[in-house]
């Protein structure tokens, strides 16, 4: 398993961490940086994750910020990724399950060492169910003109809520 790693200076720390548990467990990293505290911009790092993982060049990917959520917007403007930012074990569960997240967003402001250490563990661990979830995870690259009309559409006609809304979490 080859692993992309990218963090700003606000989550160098737990990226350095995470290298480490992933190296002793055997998986080969590529680490993007940043290295130390010196202020940098989230997204060079989350696009670099991104190309790494939607190239082929890396299995999966790792990006942590300050909150998670900047890195993570910038990994997903990489067409192809599906990044997670997940705060708790359930929902990395379903990031897996559901949405086949290929990275995963996590913040080291706000989230204890234990926690990452186990969504981690989910995120590799969990896999995509596939099935009905395969169709929704593709239509995600889909978005250009012609989606955007269609959805266009839907909303002046009142459809979509009552077409796309999901019933039943699973
Ligand atoms: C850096 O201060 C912080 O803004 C960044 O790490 C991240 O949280 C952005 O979303």
């Amino acid at each position: 398993m080859k692993v992309a790693l990218g963090a700003d200076h606000a989550g160098f720390g737990y990226k350095d961490r995470i290298a480490q548990v992933l190296r002793d467990r055997g998986y080969e990293i590529i680490d993007f940086g940043t290295h130390d505290d010196t202020p940098v911009d989230y997204p060079q790092y989350g696009y670099a994750v991104g190309e790494a993982v939607a190239s082929g060049q890396a299995d999966r990917g790792i990006v942590v910020c300050g909150s998670s959520l900047g890195i993570a917007m910038a990994a997903n403007k990489v067409p192809g990724i599906r990044c997670a930012p997940v705060f708790e074990p359930y929902m990395t569960e379903l990031a897996r399950h559901h949405n086949d997240a290929n990275v995963l967003a996590l913040s080291e402001r706000l989230t204890g060492w234990e926690m990452i250490e186990r969504l981690v563990n989910v995120f590799f661990e969990t896999p995509f169910d596939g099935g009905r979830h395969a169709h929704r995870t593709e239509q995600l690259f889909e978005f250009g003109d012609a989606q955007r009309a269609r959805t266009l559409k839907d909303l002046e006609a009142g459809a979509v809520t009552d077409a796309l809304t999901p019933k039943d979490l699973l």
